[in-house]
C-alpha cells in the first residue's frame, strides 16, 4: 500500500509548478540526531522551557549548555542521510522550489539543497550576547569539558548563544515571510519529519492548503495536520524520500 501512496505523491509532485517542502527533526533522525518529540525525543528527557527558553538562558546559560554538551557530538558529526539527498535531487530536478526547515543542523545545505529557509536559525554558529563576537559552534564544543557555561573568547562574557531561536524568542521575520510566500504560491506542499505541534512553523502547511496546495505528509507518527493531507505516508524519510525521488519523471 505504501508504494501506491508514494506513487501518488510522485504524480502530484511531477505535475507541480511550485513544489515546496517543510522539514523537521525527523528528517535528521537517520543521521543520528535525536528528535525532540516522538519515541526517545529530547523533550521526554528534559523540560524544554528549562533548557531551551530564552528566559532561562538569560537567567543562567548552564542548563542549555549542559544539554548542548551532551548532544553536541551527535549533531556536529552528523552527515546528510538519503532523505536529505533525495530532497536536494528533487530541487535540482526542478520539483522543489526550496526546502523550509525547522532544523538548525545544516544538513540540507550539506546535502546540496541550494535554497534552504531556516525558520529556527543555524546551530553552526554561536554569538556572544554581550559583545556580538561570533564563533563556530564546533570550536565551542571542544572547551565544554572544562568551561561550563562557555565563555566568550573576546569579552569573557557567559552569554554565548547559538544563532538559533529558543522558546520565547522572536522568529526571523525575513525567513518567515519567505516561507509563507512560498507556501501560498505552492501547488504541492511536502511535510517531512515534523510533529507539526510548534507554531508558527506548523502554520506554513496550513497556509499552503488554504491557498489550494495538495499536502503530502511523510512522518513516522501521526500529526495534527494528517487530516488535511491528500497523501499520508507513515514511514522513515530516509527510505520514503529516495523512493519518491526515484519515481519522479524529469520536471
Ligand atoms: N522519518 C520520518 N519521521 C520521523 C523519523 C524518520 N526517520 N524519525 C522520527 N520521525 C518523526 C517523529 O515521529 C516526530 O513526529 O519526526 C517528528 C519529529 O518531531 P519533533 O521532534 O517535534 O521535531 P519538529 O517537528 O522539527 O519540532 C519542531 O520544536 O523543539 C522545537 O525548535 C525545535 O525545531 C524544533 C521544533
Ligand atoms: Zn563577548
Amino acid at each position: 500500500m505504501i508504494n501506491g501512496r508514494i506513487g501518488r505523491a510522485a504524480e502530484l509532485l511531477s505535475s507541480a509548478h511550485a513544489g515546496i517542502a517543510l522539514t523537521g527533526a525527523g528528517v535528521s533522525a537517520e543521521s543520528g540526531i535525536p528528535t525532540f518529540r516522538g519515541e526517545g525525543g529530547l523533550w521526554s528527557q528534559y523540560d524544554p522551557v528549562k533548557v531551551a527558553s530564552i528566559g532561562n538562558f538569560l537567567n543562567d546559560p548552564t542548563a542549555y549548555w549542559s544539554v548542548a554538551r551532551e548532544r553536541g557530538p551527535a549533531v556536529l558529526s552528523a552527515r546528510p542521510n538519503p532523505g536529505h539527498a533525495a530532497l536536494a535531487a528533487l530541487e535540482e530536478a526542478g520539483h522543489l522550489v526550496a526546502v523550509i526547515t525547522q532544523n538548525t543542523d545544516g544538513l540540507h545545505q550539506d546535502a546540496g539543497t541550494q535554497r534552504v529557509i531556516e525558520l529556527h536559525g543555524s546551530g553552526r554558529t554561536v554569538q556572544c550576547l554581550d559583545c556580538g563576537a561570533r564563533e563556530k559552534r564546533a570550536e565551542v564544543q571542544s572547551r565544554l569539558a572544562t568551561e561550563m557555561p562557555p565563555l566568550c573568547r573576546m569579552c569573557g562574557g557567559i552569554f554565548l548563544k547559538p544563532t538559533v531561536v529558543l522558546f520565547g524568542e522572536a522568529m526571523p521575520i525575513p525567513a518567515m515571510q519567505e516561507a509563507f510566500a512560498l507556501a501560498r504560491a505552492a501547488d504541492v506542499m511536502l511535510v517531512v519529519g515534523s510533529s507539526l505541534v510548534v507554531y508558527p512553523a506548523a502554520q506554513i502547511p496550513l497556509a499552503a492548503v488554504e491557498a489550494g496546495a495538495a499536502l503530502v505528509v511523510i512522518n513516522a507518527e501521526a500529526t495534527p495536520l494528517d487530516r488535511h493531507a491528500e497523501v499520508l505516508i507513515r514511514g522513515r524519510s530516509g527510505e520514503v524520500l529516495p523512493e519518491l525521488a526515484a519515481l519522479m519523471s524529469p520536471a
